[in-house]
């Protein structure tokens, strides 16, 4: 009796290294060709359902924590984020100078656009022990997180040019009007439990 057995795992793993370089790795998790020429005894069943267990484990495992780090490198990347829209959020209360506010906002202007790649598919729910998390909806309704990503990138656009004119009060006013950051947390940021 000849039993052939193949089992073969092709994955995209998505993985980035320092800033944001998105690299696929195609991974043949398991290429396992087993010809058993013999009639197909009791011993080579159970090498082969180990080697199978083995596999099927190893590769979860691997992905959980290629989708662990996606998820601390988006976190990274918004706290980011975060921080210049507070220095821009000083400025426009007189406790931060017209440089800082220029730096931050141009940081944001390069940062905004590549928002959506820090979303790769597959890499939805929290990290573990986190509050916050995404929504399902980022990847189901892409078009429109695509969309509020672009409105965003409107807004930090008005407001770069009001820092650059140097007038705190206009600043201010784009300031108030970037609501964009809100507006796609809550459409697509989730609080958990
Ligand atoms: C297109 C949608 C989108 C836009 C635009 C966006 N965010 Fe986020 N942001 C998210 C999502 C989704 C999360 C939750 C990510 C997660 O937990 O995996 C998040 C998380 C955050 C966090 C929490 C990070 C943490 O885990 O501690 C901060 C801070 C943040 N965003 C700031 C900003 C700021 C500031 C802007 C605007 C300049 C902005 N975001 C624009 C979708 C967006």
């Amino acid at each position: 009796m000849i039993s052939l057995a193949k089992v073969a795992a092709n994955r995209v793993v998505r993985t980035f290294t320092g800033q944001l370089m998105q690299i696929s790795i195609k991974r043949r998790v398991l290429g396992i060709v087993l010809a058993v020429t013999t009639i197909g005894t009791a011993a080579t069943m159970q090498a082969l359902d180990a080697a199978l267990v083995l596999g099927a484990v190893c590769s979860t495992a691997a992905l959980a924590a290629d989708k662990e780090q996606v998820i601390k490198e988006r976190q990274t990347f918004m706290k980011d984020q975060g921080r210049q829209w507070l220095v821009l959020r000083n400025y426009t209360q007189g406790k931060a100078d017209q440089a800082a506010a220029a730096s931050a906002v141009e940081s944001l202007t390069k940062s905004v656009p590549k928002t959506p790649d820090y979303f790769p598919p597959d890499t939805g729910g929290p990290a573990p022990g986190d509050k916050w998390g995404t929504k399902p909806e980022v990847w189901s309704e892409h078009d429109k997180f695509l969309a509020a990503d672009r409105k965003v990138a409107d807004q930090v656009a008005v407001l770069a040019a009001a820092v650059k004119s140097g007038d705190r009060a206009r600043a201010a006013a784009a300031f108030k009007d970037l609501d964009g950051c809100a507006a796609c947390h809550q459409d697509f940021r989730a609080k958990l439990q």
